[in-house]
């Protein structure tokens, strides 16, 4: 594969969780942002360890077939992994990660990776959709939106999550996160993140969610949801706010 010339912030993670799948341009952006801020292998630890409960608490629920927004690279306890029996479909706009997910899931029958604008699911191969998240529009499904609020700005994000309301069936879940004020102590590595990126105080997020309705956990920060086990000795920073909402069933 050929290598990109620019990092991606889905492959920098992947660096931190221990991965594979990531490239010189991405550690070094990694290296330069922790120079920046501070260690981050932890925190995107337990960001993905929320993805593990949150996913796992909507399968729990009877969901089996999950579609995955600015999913970056499927590894590390990630959705297909954490439930391996459902079926997932994995969307990104960044055509070297897509291509690193269709490597990585080529063996699949029960997960596939495409193209998807979050902002526009008209983008998604209906095909492909229609073959990992069999019943869509039908069938309640599981919808993971993590890492992609901060990239979108507050009337984006909001009419994009009204119309993944209105088009999933009621009973499907959003498992979803935001970034904290963390970074605003930081201006050399906020600069890194890009002039698109925001962040959002939990009642600036709250109403963006609009329709979709918060479990009775709440908007917490990430190692807050849920938790399980023992808790670390040491905290990690609340960088990260998460929520799993509902569409009521009918
Ligand atoms: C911070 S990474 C998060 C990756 C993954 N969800 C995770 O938590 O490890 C953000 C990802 O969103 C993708 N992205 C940015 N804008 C997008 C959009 N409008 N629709 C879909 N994906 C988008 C980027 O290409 C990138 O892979």
């Amino acid at each position: 594969m050929a290598e990109p010339d620019q990092p991606s912030t889905a492959r920098m993670i992947d660096f931190w969780l221990g991965g594979e799948h990531h490239f010189p341009v991405d550690v070094a952006a990694a290296r330069a942002f922790e120079g920046a801020y501070g260690p981050c292998a932890a925190i995107f630890r337990s960001l993905r360890d929320f993805l593990g409960r949150a996913v796992r608490s909507i399968a729990d629920e009877g969901v089996d077939g999950f579609l995955v927004f600015g999913a970056g690279v499927p590894t590390r306890g990630n959705v297909h992994e954490v439930v391996p029996d459902a079926t997932v479909l994995y969307t990104d706009v960044d055509p070297v990660t897509i291509r690193l997910g269709q490597r990585l899931l080529a063996g699949s029958d029960r997960a596939g990776y495409g193209f998807g604008d979050a902002t526009d699911i008209g983008t998604i191969d209906p095909a492909q959709l229609h073959r990992f998240v069999p019943g869509w529009g039908r069938r309640p499904v599981g919808v993971v939106f993590l890492g992609l609020a901060a990239f979108l700005d507050d009337a984006t994000l909001g009419r994009t999550l009204d119309e993944l309301y209105g088009a999933v069936a009621p009973g499907s879940f959003l498992a979803i996160d935001f970034d904290s004020d963390e970074l605003a102590a930081y201006p050399e590595a906020l600069a890194m993140m890009g002039p698109a990126f925001r962040m959002r105080p939990p009642a600036a997020f709250a109403p963006l969610l609009g329709r979709w309705q918060p479990t009775v956990d709440g908007v917490v920060p990430v190692a807050g949801w849920r938790p399980e086990g023992v808790p670390e000795p040491e905290p990690v920073p609340e960088a990260f706010y998460g929520a799993v909402a509902t569409k009521p069933a009918a």
